[in-house]
């Protein structure tokens, strides 16, 4: 064999290995001090109509002290390219952080949503729901148009030595839930996880499901399958999520972000004087929103859910962004004197094209007050409002707001803080276009979990989003 044939063969090989292999890590990139590291997920197999909703332990992530300044993500295929909503519904995507006992070895990939708590703690975010919602990171369809960049002096601070307790190390959790919607007989019915296209009466934990539970994450769990239109064919793909975090080495300049999500599912209630018990943060994650009946005159058909919850610290909204599913119209927050604290709306797409899906939630509009403009105080009560349009009913619904808040710090700065009370509120992504399409739609998705299962499985803790 000549030596070019010789090279010509291992060219081969070597791209044969980039093909069926992707590298997880491709690259990292700095820019104004800004590092940006690109990574896949572990591949995930889908064929028309199935869902994979499956844990990645221990992900490639950016290692060190470092604050953390944004997260993207997208399902892409085997070649890279991205993937359409119509066909691969991204249900969610979540991102927890966990500490890990060092020395004890555990698979990459767990179908099991929980581990034993001695060997694997997670690191919560600062609130407010017990149980799930512990992420750093998560959302759903709207992942492709919704920013996530936290803007300077801030950060999230992550991987600080002095944190982990001994004997562990820090890792982090992906969770990827994704339903292949080709050739499906009803596609919004698929990404709202009705039951009966899923055929579905027991839940994953083999529990029945009882007849008033429509539709909703109990239907549409790790390798069920909805309903595909009769003869339909369609290959099965390898998939992956396509991650890029953006981060800077931790320094003293940097102010940290709490995290904190609210549900508007939250059945907390404020403490009656007379009892003694600890109100609870219960998060029942998802919702059904009933269609409009014909004989009730609604004529825009709209539902609204609304909570009250008391914030358990205070500062400044640095960044708030909702999350719903097809059908949403958009959240508020709103203060204990009615200000909006942020507002955040869907944008819908209009095309057939990757972060453009017609009838899907493509981006929500994020806030970013002038830091100093937006405070909540300690122990303010703050009221979360979602609307849906119920032209027609949607099963499996969320209403969520993410926030990074600032805790004011001992020594005031006066250089970054400006004084200004005009609560000004920059909305990107102008969605009032966007927002003549709804009612058309498909689910949009978010995170979930049981806390059933976290009662019935004591010693385990609970991940999900
Ligand atoms: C639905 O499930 C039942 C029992 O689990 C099975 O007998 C039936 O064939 C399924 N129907 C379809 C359309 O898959
Ligand atoms: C939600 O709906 C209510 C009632 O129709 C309306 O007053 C409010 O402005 C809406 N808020 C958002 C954020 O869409």
């Amino acid at each position: 064999m000549s030596r070019c044939s010789d090279y010509q063969l291992l060219s081969f090989v070597l791209l044969l290995l980039i093909t069926i292999h992707p590298s997880s890590q491709s690259r990292v990139r700095e820019e104004n001090g800004v590092k940006s590291a690109v990574f896949l997920s572990p591949k995930f197999v889908l064929e028309p109509g199935s869902v994979s909703n499956k844990f990645y332990y221990d992900i490639d992530f950016p290692k060190g002290h470092i604050a953390l300044k944004s997260f993207d993500a997208e399902v892409v295929d085997e070649a890279g390219n991205s993937v359409p909503l119509h066909e691969t519904y991204l249900h969610h995507w979540v991102v927890v952080r966990y500490y890990h006992r060092q020395g004890v070895d555990v698979a990459k990939y767990h179908g099991n949503l929980g581990f034993h708590k001695s060997n694997f703690i997670i690191k919560r975010n600062s609130g407010i729901c017990e149980g799930g919602l512990s992420q750093y990171f998560g959302l759903g369809s709207e992942t492709r148009k919704t920013m996530s960049y936290v803007p300077d002096p801030y950060g999230i601070e992550v991987g600080n030595p002095v944190e982990v307790p001994p004997g562990y190390e820090e890792r982090w959790l992906l969770n990827v839930h994704a339903i292949d919607t080709r050739g499906a007989e009803d596609r919004l019915g698929c990404t709202e996880c009705r039951c009966d296209l899923y055929n579905v009466t027991k839940d994953e934990y083999d529990r029945d499901i009882e007849p008033d539970y429509i539709g909703g994450l109990r239907c549409c769990y790790d390798e069920t399958r909805c309903r595909v239109k009769d003869g339909f064919q369609g290959s099965r793909r390898s998939l992956y999520l396509k991650y890029t975090v953006k981060y800077i080495d931790w320094d003293a300049s940097i102010l940290p972000v709490k995290i904190y999500i609210l549900d508007v599912t939250d059945t907390w209630k404020r403490p009656g004087k007379s009892t003694a018990t600890v109100a609870r943060h219960h998060c029942l994650i998802e919702y059904l929103v009933e269609s409009c009946s014909a004989s009730v005159a609604n004529a825009d058909c709209s539902h609204t859910k609304k909570i009250t919850v008391t914030f358990p610290s205070g500062g400044d909204i640095i960044y708030g962004v909702a999350h719903q599913h097809t059908g949403g119209t958009g959240m508020a927050l709103h203060g204990e004197d009615g200000r909006v604290i942020c507002s955040s709306l869907p944008i819908y797409g209009e095309g057939m094209e990757p972060g453009n899906e017609a009838g899907y939630i493509v981006g929500m509009s994020s806030c970013y007050p002038r830091p100093g403009s937006i405070k909540i105080s300690e122990g303010e009560t703050v009221t979360l409002l979602s609307n849906y349009s119920n032209a027609q009913r949607h099963t499996g619904v969320m209403g969520l707001f993410y926030l990074l808040v600032a805790e004011p710090s001992p020594k005031p700065n006066s250089i970054l803080h400006s004084t200004d009370g005009t609560g000004e509120i920059i909305i990107l992504h102008n969605a009032v276009g966007a927002l003549a399409v709804f009612g058309i739609a498909l689910i949009v998705g978010a995170v979930v979990i049981y806390r059933r299962r976290n009662q019935r499985e004591e010693g385990y803790e609970s991940i999900l989003m």
